[in-house]
């Protein structure tokens, strides 16, 4: 009896267990019976989307006021020329003049600065005369102003000269000086 009892599970097993599997078989296009749900579908909002909780029914909210992103070093110094006169007078080139810098420098004056301002900087970029004159860099005036206030220029831009602190990191505008330095010294813009 025991035996035949054996024998009879041993066939019957596989029987069972596929076709459990056969009866249980779950769609696999369909999703499947979650519990507790709260686990499985997050009550996050997404950023973009109306909130019923914040201020503005906004999810995405404004950065507090003097939030710096990361990485950003902000510019103290309003438009005026007295501030491009103090920003001469305290700030200095934190790059110094190496190959690397000066290419990247040479780059970012290809792609920004060169339509206005030139090949050489002469103020003569293929803009010209649509567009009012540049000061070619290679003069006296240009040279004798301190980096900082060249750098103010860059930055907060100047009567035509358009602002580039939206347009480049301080990096880059540091480097483009360098850059525009290395025009003004070399023997073939110096007359
Ligand atoms: C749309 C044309 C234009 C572009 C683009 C432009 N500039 Fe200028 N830039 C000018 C003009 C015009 C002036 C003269 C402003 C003035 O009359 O005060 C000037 C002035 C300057 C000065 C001051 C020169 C001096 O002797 O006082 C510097 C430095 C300068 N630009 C750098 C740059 C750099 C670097 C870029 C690119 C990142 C750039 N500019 C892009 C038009 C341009």
């Amino acid at each position: 009896m025991k035996r035949t009892f054996s024998a009879i599970a041993f066939f019957l097993l596989p029987v069972i267990v596929i076709g459990g599997m056969w009866i249980l078989n779950r769609d696999v296009t369909t999703r499947n019976r979650e519990y507790p749900t709260q686990m499985g579908v997050s009550p996050a909002q997404l950023s973009q989307t109306e909130n019923p909780v914040l201020p503005n029914r906004m999810t995405l909210q404004k950065p507090p006021k003097g939030t710096i992103a990361r990485g950003f070093m902000p510019f103290h110094y309003g438009s005026e020329p007295e501030e491009a006169k103090r920003a001469g007078a305290e700030l200095t080139n934190p790059f110094e003049s190496n190959d690397e810098n000066l290419m990247r420098g040479k780059y970012v004056y290809e792609k920004n600065c060169m339509v206005c301002h030139g090949t050489t900087g002469g103020g003569d970029g293929p803009i010209i005369p649509k567009f009012p004159n540049p000061p070619a860099f290679k003069t006296e005036a240009s040279r004798s102003l301190a980096d900082g206030e060249l750098f103010h220029v860059i930055t907060r831009g100047r009567n035509n000269m358009p602002p580039q602190e939206s347009v480049l990191s301080a990096a880059d505008r540091w480097k483009v000086l360098l850059y525009i330095r290395e025009l003004q010294s070399e023997e073939q813009n110096t007359k």
